[in-house]
């Protein structure tokens, strides 16, 4: 009797096993196959038009220049840098004297499709050119 039950007992944890196995395993091909197929629909917007290719050139060299610091040694790209999505891995970043700043730095992929969107985590920029601004002349940046 003993023998039987555990014949029975393994019979019914071997289905569950199965079983959730082939649940698990339908998911995984339906939702590869869904994001095969959203892959295959994505299409990258192309870029804006550039008006005055003069601006965007300075705001590169800008972007990479420590003078704009108080230091002379802190640049836009200390706190945002380009193989981490213009971000950082850090939890906060630290500013031109050394601190901690409250905040992590955000990336900047596709800011310049942002628009009228205010920027920041919590909005407070109303523009671009306003948070590029602040991140010049706030101690909590490049002072
Ligand atoms: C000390 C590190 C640091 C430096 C230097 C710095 N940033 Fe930032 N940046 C941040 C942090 C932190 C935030 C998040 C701001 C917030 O919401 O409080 C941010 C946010 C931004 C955003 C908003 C992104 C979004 O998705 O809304 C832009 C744009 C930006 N920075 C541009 C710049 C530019 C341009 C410079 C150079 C002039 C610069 N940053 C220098 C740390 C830095």
């Amino acid at each position: 009797m003993a023998n039987f039950l555990k014949t029975i007992a393994a019979i019914v944890v071997g289905y569950g096993i199965a079983h959730n196995y082939l649940i698990a395993a339908t998911a995984q091909t339906s939702s590869s196959s869904h994001l095969d197929a959203m892959k295959s629909m994505y299409r990258r917007e192309p870029p804006p038009p550039i008006a005055n290719q003069a601006l965007v050139d300075l705001g590169r060299d800008l972007f990479f220049d420590p003078a704009l610091s108080a230091s002379g040694k802190t640049a836009c790209v200390t706190c945002h840098l380009p193989q981490l999505g213009w971000a950082v891995t850090d939890a906060k970043s630290r500013n031109d004297s050394g601190k901690l700043t409250s905040r992590r730095s955000q990336p900047l992929i596709g800011m310049g499709r942002i628009g009228t969107t205010p920027v920041g985590w919590d909005g407070r920029n109303p523009t671009l050119e306003a948070q590029a601004k602040s991140s010049i002349a706030r101690p909590a940046r490049c002072r």
